[in-house]
């Protein structure tokens, strides 16, 4: 069975569909590939599937349950979406202390393990408002997947990352793939989406056309 389905999805914003007739299926242990031009609904997508946005029609169902009536936020998504929000005044280690204690299900060493693997210091000081694009970004992915979600919605995860960090978190998403886990990764840069994906959909203003 498919771990995510969108049927007939649609989003409007007063006359205008910023996303039409979506009915699509994401199976598990494979990477999708969501590509298309500005504005042609990718994040719009990524929200209504994490249930941050309600769609204006149609469902989505997340692990079987329906999301915005069996449950709001399917808590088996980690996601990157836009520019991820951290506290300015605190360092890493504090921020993703902060957002890991909303739900309670890991610790610090997980958390500390973490920030590891996606190259920053878990012991480093430097407050986050201080910390350059591709810090930011880093700290973005470690969110994500910091409560080993079965999900990774990835919104442009590669924006701002050196070349290391490209391949970095290539190699973990491929790991995650092994794992089992569903990414889907929207990206305007086609080399990410050729290395990695075993599926790529292309949104056209709110259509998915291939
Ligand atoms: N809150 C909103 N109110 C009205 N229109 C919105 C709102 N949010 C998004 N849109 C519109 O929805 C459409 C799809 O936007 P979306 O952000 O999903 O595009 P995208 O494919 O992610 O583009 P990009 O490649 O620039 O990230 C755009 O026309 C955008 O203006
Ligand atoms: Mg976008």
């Amino acid at each position: 069975m498919a771990i995510i389905e969108l049927d007939n999805v649609g989003k409007r914003f007063k006359e205008k569909w910023v996303l039409k007739n979506i009915t699509l299926s994401f199976d598990a242990g494979k990477i999708y590939g969501l590509i298309g031009r500005n504005g042609s609904g990718k994040t719009m997508m990524m929200k209504i599937i994490t249930g941050m946005v309600s769609p204006s029609e149609g469902t989505v169902q997340v692990e079987g349950k329906r999301v915005g009536a069996d449950v709001d936020i399917p808590d088996s998504i980690g996601a990157i979406i836009e520019v991820p929000g951290f506290l300015p005044d605190m360092s890493a280690m504090n921020n993703l202390k902060y957002l890991a204690g909303l739900r309670g299900i890991i610790g610090e060493d997980t958390i500390r393990k973490t920030i590891e693997i996606v190259g920053l210091d878990p012991d480093s000081k430097k407050r986050v408002g201080k910390f350059s694009l591709g810090m930011r970004q880093r700290l973005g992915i470690a969110q994500a997947i910091m409560e080993d979600p079965n999900i990774l919605l990835l919104d442009e995860p590669m924006n701002g990352l050196d070349n290391q960090g490209v391949n970095d978190v290539r190699e973990l998403l491929k790991g995650k793939r092994k794992e089992g886990k569903t990414i889907i990764l929207a990206s305007h840069h086609l080399d990410d989406i050729d290395a990695l994906c075993d599926c790529v959909y292309t949104l056209d203003n709110g259509r998915l056309i291939s």
